[in-house]
């Protein structure tokens, strides 16, 4: 190729790489830490790629996103418990050069003991926390690994810890997300990708106002024991690039996760939970 062929194509390559914007993906966008990750993102420059059910939400979040930052967000409406809308959406994360953030948020709790819990809400739970993140972690890899950058945030819970009437599945899945999240990084982490496990505590959202949550009282909990989004979100980013795989927001939370992983200890945070909230 002649040397001015070869100069001017790769001017137009580093001008592209300059104009490409960080793109990060947020499944669970349309309320909560999902909204939170939007907002903080579009703020550090990002455009988005806003996906959840509910598509008035996520269209509401675009416009206010284009409004205050005038960076761009795409929606794409899908329900993760379904298997076929979470492989659509996989394709169409591999198909995206400029992925930067892939941030796995979307989740729900069902508050009902294992015997009387109906089988669909518990599948639908079991796909939308792990085999969702896993397929859209894979899929994210097929773009940020070539280019050696990038970064994938899964939400987890301090859930992967305890345990406790009602929540089988939910802190097992969670427990799935945070193991699958550190041999994640083993993998890749030396390749320039860089994976979290963000796990918080109680934090003020929709979670709890559920129908699957009725039978959970906020008031049961001790309002200290509350955190908010912006502080879960914000910690959440500060720590991305910090070599820490598991992200525990608060030190209350990093406390009760360590007293969860010592049997005694676990015990009686099982105990003091099943009185405190009468089960
Ligand atoms: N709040 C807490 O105390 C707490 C504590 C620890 C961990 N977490 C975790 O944080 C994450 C975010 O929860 P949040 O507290 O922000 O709750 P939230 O306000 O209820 O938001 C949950 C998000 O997940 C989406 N979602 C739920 N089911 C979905 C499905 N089948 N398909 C696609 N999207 C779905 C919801 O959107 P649509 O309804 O529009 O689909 C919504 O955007 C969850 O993974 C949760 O387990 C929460």
């Amino acid at each position: 190729m002649p040397l001015f062929v070869s100069r001017l194509s790769s001017l137009a390559i580093s001008y592209n790489r300059r104009n490409m914007q960080n793109l990060a993906v947020i499944t669970g966008a349309s309320a909560g830490i999902g909204a939170e990750f939007a907002r903080q993102l579009a703020a550090q420059g990002y455009d988005l790629l806003l996906t959840a059910r509910r598509a008035d939400r996520l269209e509401a979040l675009a416009h206010e996103i284009g409004n205050r930052w005038g960076t761009s967000a795409e929606i794409h409406p899908a329900d993760l418990a379904d298997h076929d809308a979470t492989l659509a959406l996989a394709h169409k994360i591999e198909s995206l050069p400029n992925l930067t953030l892939l941030v796995n948020n979307a989740g729900f709790g069902i508050e009902v003991p294992i015997a009387e819990a109906p089988i669909e809400g518990q599948l639908a739970m079991i796909h939308v926390h792990t085999i969702a993140p896993y397929l859209l972690c894979r899929a994210a890899l097929q773009t940020m690994l070539p280019r050696k950058q990038g970064g994938i945030i899964n939400v987890s819970s301090v859930a992967t810890w305890t345990h406790g009437v009602g929540a089988a599945n939910y802190c097992a899945t969670k427990a799935y997300l945070t193991s699958f999240s550190q041999s994640l990084s083993d993998e890749v982490g030396k390749q320039g990708v860089t994976v979290q496990a963000l796990c918080p505590g109680y934090t003020e959202t929709e979670f709890h106002d559920t129908p699957t949550m009725d039978a959970f009282d906020r008031a049961e909990v001790p309002a200290k024991m509350w955190d908010s989004a912006e502080f879960v979100v914000k910690t959440s980013l500060e720590k991305l690039n910090s070599g820490q795989i598991i992200v525990i927001p608060g030190r209350k939370n990093q406390a009760l996760a360590a007293a969860a992983q010592n049997p005694l200890l676990s015990k009686l945070i099982t105990a003091a939970d099943r009185v405190l909230r009468r089960r």
